[in-house]
């Protein structure tokens, strides 16, 4: 047997005989590494005779290919081996309970937010919306506030140094919505509701200084004040799932005239009844409609803004504000 063959065959005796991973490898860099034994007859080929060189290429060659897939198939087996031996002491207890990933809830404001908007949607009111960052003109002026308006003292407004502010309340959202619809060739009738964050500089147990409004505008040939305290009244029971009875009081907002406060009568925990005061109101003012274009002539309209932490409060039994904004997962996990 030539020096190549017993070579051959020593080798394959020895990868056979492997019973590592490691050994195996060790094997493979003696015989195919860059200085292995195989490796140093290939480079040795030049110094032989030039008519024995193409017999002993061949040969090496041959032997290369040989105990190269000898060294793969070998390490194919010790790679099943070790799989076998794994699946069969290593076990998954498939009757294990899984891991919870923590669940979130909604926010009480959120889901009353979407309570009111759900109720005003089944009546044909159209959601809105408008930027929390307003200019003057649709927060005060297209509603009839002129400038210096006492009015807009009511309102504690946080201005920008251009002369933009935060959204007092969501009455621009109406503005907005009659010019887009006037833009897109639509007119009256509308039923439009809008809701949203909204800014004071105020603080106490009953405010903070971001909270959240929701507005109603519905604007028609023959809207009147039945419309809207029949509207308000539907509204109130769909929210509360029982009758109040209801008080219209006057009051003032330069956007509508008349203008009204609703109360509600409040059952006390003691029994006695308490007027509470939950949303305000009116018919539109013709001079706003006047300013979008809208011939006051011809349409009449009515227009509400509640407070959704008003009656996020009262629905759940909150007694203070603040609550909802202090991120307290004891109080929040109650409404998830
Ligand atoms: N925008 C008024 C407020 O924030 C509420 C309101 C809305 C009143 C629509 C009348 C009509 O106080």
């Amino acid at each position: 047997m030539s020096d190549i063959e017993s070579l051959i065959q020593q080798s394959l005796a020895d990868i056979a005989a492997a019973t590592s991973p490691d050994l195996l490898e060790s094997l493979r860099v003696a015989l195919l590494g860059k200085s292995g034994t195989v490796t140093a007859q290939l480079k040795a080929l030049g110094t032989l005779p030039p008519d024995q060189r193409k017999a002993a290429g061949e040969a090496i060659n041959r032997a290369r290919d040989t105990l190269g897939a000898a060294l793969a198939t070998r390490k194919a087996e010790l790679d099943a081996a070790a799989l076998d031996v794994r699946l069969a002491t290593e076990s998954i207890d498939v009757t294990l309970p899984g891991r919870n990933a923590a669940r979130g809830g909604i926010h009480p404001v959120s889901s009353t937010l979407a309570r009111i908007v759900d109720i005003f949607a089944r009546l044909g009111y159209e959601l809105s919306d408008g930027p929390e960052i307003e200019d003057d003109w649709h927060n005060f002026e297209a509603l009839n506030f002129p400038p210096h308006h006492p009015a807009r003292a009511m309102h504690d407004t946080f201005y920008f140094e251009d002369g933009r502010l935060l959204r007092t309340h969501t009455s621009g959202v109406q503005v907005r919505y009659m010019q887009d619809l006037l833009a897109r060739g639509g007119q009256p009738p509308l039923r439009m509701i809008a809701a949203g964050k909204v800014y004071r500089s105020d603080s106490d147990q009953t405010h903070t200084p971001m909270f959240h409004q929701v507005e109603g505008l519905l604007v028609d040939e023959h809207a009147n004040f039945a419309d809207l305290k029949g509207t308000l009244a539907e509204f109130v029971r769909a929210f509360f799932e029982r009758d109040f009875a209801m008080r219209f009081r006057p009051s003032y907002f330069p956007f509508t005239e008349p203008s009204a406060e609703v109360d509600i009568a409040w059952q006390q925990p003691d029994g006695s009844m308490r007027w509470l005061e939950v949303l305000g109101c009116g018919m539109v003012h013709p001079s706003v409609l006047r300013n979008i274009g809208i011939d006051p002539e011809r349409y009449t309209g009515f227009a509400f803004g509640l407070g959704v932490e008003r009656f996020a409060m009262l629905r759940h039994g909150v007694d203070d504000l603040r609550s909802f904004f202090d991120n307290d997962v004891r109080f929040l996990r109650q409404f998830a």
